[in-house]
């Protein structure tokens, strides 16, 4: 077998379960509305979406309440729901990683669920989330989201920042309790986003939420749920995003996507818009957990949407896409990593340099302020015009792999 034919070969290449490649019922079931446009497709069933996935190689649908059953359904609809739901999981052998629930459409949310102005609506969207807590725990889900979409201002007087944070942290530590309460094995991710629909949204950015788990009551049972291009919305790198998340251990979920600039959320398919950070993004994913393991093991979670320009052929053909763009991604990752130019090209980069404590061990500022070569005699003109990193060179090895060229 030739290196090409390797490394295309087939199986590499084919989704399967062992991926843990999930979807959003609202993101294949997006029927292509928004703001200036009516729907370009019809509804999609929830057993269909179930059936398609499946066929494809995805493990995992999840979902929001009102994805399965509409806003105030009668509890008879609502199991109805779950019911065909749960048939379709069983007789697929698909999973439900993760749940999250609707803040956002009905108008009793237009200024918000948690941190609503109006007490009412933030008992109710308690009580909503509270409910959409014991389905998914029902289901087996791991994971829950919070994406406070509505969660924010327009106008800086209409809105307390400091008293909607208290209220947020609030609620969060009401679900919490209610969790370890029941007993169950179930962690929040806040999912965060700079604006789209609100002109400001709490907890912008994946740093933001990082810094608000912190000062909550049950602080372990929260992390985060990054998406692609909401990091990118805000002209941030979400290859950083992801990293600093790691580094406190909240990569509880992630939302995969593609984003072009900062405009508006596009939720391309996964490697559509900034191909060489998902590619990057991938290669930390598998392999930046330490002597090249995995750097996450959950879900890989598309949230996308298919252009309102695809039929439902298409739909499908967006969902096998972003499968094979991670696939395809991971294969040229993996290369990347086995390549010796790449780890002689690493070496020269002094990557491996940063991990090594800037202090000996035992050393403190003492002993520092005593080492002359650290200072007095260390030779800062020696810098000028010599000792380059050669981060370029390394880039274009990336990139050359990238598109197949090594
Ligand atoms: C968006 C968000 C949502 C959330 C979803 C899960 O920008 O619309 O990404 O799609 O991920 O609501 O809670
Ligand atoms: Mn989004
Ligand atoms: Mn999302």
């Amino acid at each position: 077998m030739s290196v090409l034919e390797s490394r295309t070969a087939h199986s590499d290449l084919t989704p399967d379960r062992s991926d843990k490649f999930s979807f959003g019922l609202w993101t294949v079931g997006w029927t292509g509305s928004d703001p200036f446009g009516a729907a370009t497709r019809p509804r999609l069933d929830v057993v269909e979406a179930v059936e398609r996935l499946s066929e494809l190689g995805a493990y995992g649908l999840t979902f929001h309440d009102d994805d399965l059953f509409a806003f105030g359904s009668s509890d008879l609809e609502r199991r109805r729901e779950i019911g065909r739901l749960t048939a379709a999981l069983k007789s697929t052998g698909m999973v439900v990683p993760m749940v999250t629930t609707n803040l956002f459409t009905h108008p009793v949310f237009k200024d918000g669920g948690f941190t609503s102005n109006d007490r009412g609506v933030r008992r109710f969207a308690l009580r909503k989330v509270l409910r959409n807590i014991d389905l998914a725990a029902e289901l087996g889900a791991q994971t829950f989201v919070l994406w406070g979409g509505r969660e924010g201002s327009e106008y800086d007087s209409a809105k307390d920042v400091c008293a909607a944070l208290a209220r947020y942290r609030e609620a969060l530590d009401l679900l919490g309790e209610y969790v370890i309460d029941q007993g169950l094995a179930l962690r929040f991710a806040i999912e965060p986003k700079p604006n789209e629909p609100r002109g400001d949204i709490l907890l912008p950015t994946v740093g933001h939420a990082l810094a608000f788990i912190e000062t909550l009551a049950h602080p372990d049972l929260v992390g985060v749920n990054p998406e692609t291009g909401h990091e990118q919305m805000a002209g941030l790198n979400f290859l950083h995003g992801i990293s600093q998340a790691m580094d406190h251990g909240k990569l509880f979920h992630i939302d995969l996507n593609g984003q072009r600039g900062i405009k508006f959320d596009q939720d391309l398919v996964f490697g559509h818009g900034d191909l060489i950070n998902a590619f990057s993004l991938v290669d930390l994913l598998e392999h930046g957990g330490g002597d090249g393991a995995p750097g996450y093991d959950g879900p890989r979670h598309f949230d996308y949407k298919p252009s309102r320009t695809e039929d439902s052929a298409g739909v499908w053909a967006s969902a096998a896409a972003s499968m094979r763009m991670y696939l395809l991604l991971k294969q040229r990752a993996a290369a990347f990593r086995a390549d010796p130019e790449v780890s002689d090209a690493l070496a020269a980069a002094r990557v491996d340099e940063l991990r090594l404590p800037t202090l000996d061990s035992g050393e403190s500022y003492r002993e520092l302020l005593a080492d002359r070569s650290a200072f007095e005699d260390f030779d800062t003109e020696s810098y000028f015009g010599a000792k380059g990193f050669g981060f370029v060179r390394l880039n274009q090895l990336a990139i050359e792999h990238l598109l197949g060229a090594r």
